[in-house]
């Protein structure tokens, strides 16, 4: 594998489970910094740190709540300062909140969603962008921004979902307008959309509906979160992706087809 993650340094947003998790294992065996990062505490959290800190690269973790402006400036001046600047940005954190129908939405509802799916993404792009200047200035080596979509932004999402599945639109749209401004800084932005990724995201479900779901998806069954992670490691590194940008990259068993 042509590898240039090596000592890069990587914010990954909401990644003490899941889909962010499994890709800070496999950018940490590919011997990147990584960040283990969520609004609380997890008991087992010196564990996890001690499995990834095994592998070539590193990782630390960091509380923070993403749908707060001010934690976030906090925590990146405290990564940049603990690793010397940011290489690639993963913006992951995003979830339902809770399912709720339009005639039910409140505007603090609405605040929550957009807060922690959009506003987190903006936010953290802002904040990193003077980093990842810094960072693409290096000889063979184009900055990274990944934001995570959803296969909801084209289906519209589940029952009580249009909120989520529209912040998710909007992420796939700005990505956009990310990668025209700043290619010319030689900083890349690329979506990752998965399709039904079995984690805690879908912790409301018992098996007979995750059996229900996998009948509509192509390859008969949800994805894993370990079956995300790679293509997050093609897009972070200039090696593999340095011509990619502005892109969407369906990841979902062919449960839709672009
Ligand atoms: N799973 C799917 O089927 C699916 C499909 C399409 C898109 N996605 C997207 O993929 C991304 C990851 O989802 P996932 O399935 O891996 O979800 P997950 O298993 O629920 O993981 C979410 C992660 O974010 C953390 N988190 C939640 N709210 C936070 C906040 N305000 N500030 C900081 N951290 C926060 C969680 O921390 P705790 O561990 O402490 O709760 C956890 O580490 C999300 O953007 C989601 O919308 C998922």
């Amino acid at each position: 594998m042509l590898n240039d993650l090596r000592n890069k340094r990587v914010i990954i947003t909401g990644s003490t489970g899941g889909i962010g998790l499994a890709t800070a294992k496999y950018l940490a065996k590919a011997g990147a910094h990584v960040t283990l990062t969520s609004y609380r505490q997890h008991s087992d959290i010196e564990e996890t740190l001690a499995e990834l800190n095994r592998f070539e690269g590193s990782a630390t973790f960091h509380q923070v709540d993403f749908a707060d402006d001010a934690a976030c400036e906090r925590f990146v001046s405290e990564f940049a300062a603990l690793h010397g600047g940011i290489d690639v940005l993963i913006n992951n954190v995003g979830g339902l909140v809770d399912r709720k129908n339009t005639d039910e939405i409140d505007a603090e509802f609405f605040d929550d969603v957009a807060y922690l799916n959009m506003r987190s993404a903006q936010t953290m792009v802002r904040l990193a962008l003077p980093y990842l200047k810094q960072s693409a200035s290096q000889d063979h080596w184009s900055a990274s921004v990944i934001n995570v979509g959803s296969i909801a932004a084209d289906s519209g999402g589940g029952p009580g979902a249009s909120l989520y599945a529209a912040s998710k639109g909007w992420l796939h749209s700005i990505n956009r307008s990310w990668a025209k401004t700043y290619a010319k800084d030689n900083i890349r932005f690329n979506v990752v959309s998965p399709g039904t990724v079995d984690t805690a995201f879908h912790a409301d479900k018992d098996d007979a509906t995750k059996a229900r779901i996998s009948k509509g998806i192509p390859m008969g069954r949800l994805g894993t979160a370990e079956e995300m992670a790679p293509t997050f490691a093609y897009l972070a590194s200039h090696a593999m992706s340095g011509y990619i940008t502005g892109q969407v990259i369906n990841i979902n068993g062919g449960q839709y087809m672009a």
